[in-house]
C-alpha cells in the first residue's frame, strides 16, 4: 500500500486536475487538503470536458471516495453549485461518495466582497486574486473567528459565531466606509443550504484513518503551485494557504508517515494567473504564440495567463521545498512548434550568478535570466503514449530538465485527454 500527493510545481495550472485523474484509477481515496474554489481543474474524458473547482478531481470516477479537508475553505454556495453542475454531466455525487471535513473552514459572502474591496482599492498592492474571498477567509481562521461547517448544525451557536465575526468585520467595513452586516440575512441564508452541506459533513482524519488500516490507496490532490505558496512562494504575491505537500498532512489531519510518494507536476514552460514577478515572461510574438497554442486561459476567472520559458531554477527549488520525489511534465505538444527552445538555468543579480530565487521581493524583481538554448523538435507530440517514440530533440530536452531538477520523470502528458500519457514511473509502489 502507497499513498501519493500531486502538488503543482510552479505558480499554477501546471496540469493537475488532468494527472490526479489519471492517477486516480489506481486510487481509492482522492482528497483535497488546501485552497478553495480558486483552483480550477480541468479533466478531458471521452470528449467531456469537467472544470473543477472544488470537488477533487476522483469525483469522475465510479468507485472512489473525494474528501475536501478541513484545510479547504469552502464557499457552500459555490460547493452547490459545482455539485449540480458536475451531476448535469452524468457524475453520480451522494453522502457515500462524498465527504467534507466539519472543521473546514466557511467562505461567507462577505470574505468575497472584502476581497474584491482591497483589489480594487488604490492603497494596497493589486494581487490580481481570484476574487474568491479566499484570503479574508483564511484570515478568519487564523484569526480564530470562522464559521466552520459543523457551526452549521447548531442555530443558537452560529448566531453567536456569527457576532464575534461581525465585531471584526464591521468594525473594517466602517473604516471602508461600508454598511454593517445583515446578519439576519446571513443566518436566513445559512440556514437554507445548511442541510445540504451538513449531510457531507464528517470527521474526515478519522475517516482517512480506517481507510488506511484497510489498505485503501490515498491520492491526495493540491490546489495552486509552490511558488503560490503563503511561506516559499513570490510573496505577497501568492495564495493564502500553504500549498506544499507538507500541507496535506495539517489539511486532513494525517500524520506525515501517510504519504510515500510526493508527485509534482511541472509544465514544460511556465505561466502565472495575476501579479507578481516572473522571471523567464515573454511579453512577445513567442509568449502569445506559446499562450495560445497552450490555450492558456484561466479556468476559474478566465483571464489570459502570462507565458514564459521554463524556468529549472524555480522547479528545481520547488522540488527540494516540497520534497518532491518525481515529477509529471506536461503539456510538451505545446512547444512542438518551435524552433529554438530555452530553458533558465540560473540568474544574474546585482553583476552575480546565483542559482536559487531570493526571498525579497526587490530581488524577486530584479533577477535577469541565464539561459541555456534547445533545438526544437518541430514535430508532432501530441496524443504520443511511449517515450521511445518522442522526437529526440524532445528527450534532450526532458532528459536535461530531469538531471537539472534531480528528480524522477513520473509521467509525461502529451494532450488534454486522459489516454494522452506516457507512464514511466508508477508512484504508488
Ligand atoms: P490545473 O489547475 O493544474 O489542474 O490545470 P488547469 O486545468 O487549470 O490547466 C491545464 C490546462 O491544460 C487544461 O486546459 C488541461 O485540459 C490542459 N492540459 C493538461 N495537460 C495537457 C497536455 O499535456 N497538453 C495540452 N495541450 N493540454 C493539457
Ligand atoms: P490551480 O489549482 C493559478 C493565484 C491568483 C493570484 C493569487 C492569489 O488551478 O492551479 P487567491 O484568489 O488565491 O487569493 O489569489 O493566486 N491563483 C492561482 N493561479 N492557478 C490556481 O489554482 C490559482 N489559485 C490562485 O491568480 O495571483
Ligand atoms: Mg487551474
Amino acid at each position: 500500500m502507497s499513498n501519493v500527493a500531486v502538488i503543482g510545481s510552479q505558480w499554477g495550472d501546471e496540469g493537475k486536475g488532468k494527472i490526479v485523474d489519471w492517477l486516480s484509477e489506481k486510487a481509492d481515496v482522492i482528497v483535497r487538503f488546501q485552497g478553495g474554489h480558486n483552483a480550477g481543474h480541468t479533466l478531458v474524458v471521452n470528449n467531456i470536458t469537467y472544470k473543477l473547482k472544488l470537488l477533487p478531481s476522483g469525483i469522475v470516477r465510479k468507485n472512489k471516495i473525494s474528501i475536501i479537508g478541513n484545510g479547504v475553505v469552502i464557499d457552500p454556495w459555490a460547493l452547490l453549485s459545482e455539485i449540480k453542475q458536475i451531476k448535469k454531466l452524468g457524475i453520480k455525487i451522494t453522502n457515500k461518495n462524498l465527504f467534507i471535513a466539519d472543521n473546514a473552514t466557511l467562505i461567507l459572502p462577505l470574505h468575497k466582497e472584502l476581497d474584491g474591496i482591497r483589489e480594487d482599492s488604490k492603497n494596497t498592492d493589486k494581487i490580481g486574486t481570484t476574487r474568491r474571498g479566499i484570503g479574508p477567509a483564511y484570515e478568519d481562521k487564523v484569526g480564530r473567528r470562522a464559521i466552520r461547517v459543523m457551526d452549521l448544525a447548531n442555530k443558537k451557536n452560529l448566531s453567536k459565531k456569527i457576532n464575534m465575526m461581525l465585531f471584526h468585520h464591521d468594525s473594517i467595513r466602517k473604516s471602508l466606509g461600508k454598511s454593517k452586516i445583515n446578519k439576519k440575512k446571513l443566518i436566513k441564508d445559512l440556514g437554507k443550504i445548511s442541510s445540504k452541506i451538513l449531510k457531507y459533513s464528517k470527521p474526515i482524519w478519522k475517516k482517512i484513518m480506517e481507510f488506511k488500516k484497510k489498505n485503501k490507496t490515498i491520492l491526495f490532490e493540491g490546489a495552486q503551485g509552490v511558488l503560490l505558496d503563503v511561506d516559499h512562494g513570490t510573496y505577497p504575491f501568492v495564495t493564502s494557504s500553504n500549498t506544499l505537500a507538507g500541507a496535506a498532512f495539517t489539511g486532513t489531519g494525517c500524520g506525515p508517515d501517510t504519504i510515500n510518494y510526493i508527485l509534482g507536476i511541472v509544465k514544460a514552460y511556465t505561466t502565472r494567473v495575476g501579479e507578481g514577478p516572473f522571471p523567464t515572461e515573454l511579453k512577445n510574438e513567442i509568449g502569445n504564440e506559446i499562450g495560445k497554442r497552450g490555450k492558456e486561459f484561466g479556468t476559474v476567472t478566465n483571464r489570459k495567463r502570462r507565458c514564459g520559458w521554463f524556468d529549472a531554477v524555480l522547479v528545481k527549488q520547488s522540488c527540494v521545498i516540497s520534497g518532491i520525489h518525481g515529477i509529471a511534465l506536461t503539456k510538451i505538444d505545446v512547444l512542438d512548434e518551435f524552433k529554438d527552445l530555452y530553458v533558465c538555468v540560473g540568474y544574474k543579480l546585482n553583476g552575480k550568478k546565483i542559482d536559487y530565487l531570493p526571498s525579497s521581493l526587490l530581488d524577486q524583481n530584479k533577477v535577469k535570466p541565464i539561459y541555456k538554448r534547445f533545438d526544437g523538435w518541430l514535430k508532432n507530440t501530441k496524443g504520443i503514449k511511449k517515450w521511445n517514440k518522442l522526437p529526440q530533440n524532445a528527450q534532450k530536452y526532458i532528459k536535461f530538465i530531469k538531471n537539472y531538477c534531480d528528480v524522477r520523470i513520473s509521467t509525461i502528458s502529451t494532450g488534454p485527454k486522459r489516454e494522452d500519457t506516457i507512464f514511466l514511473e508508477n508512484p504508488f509502489r
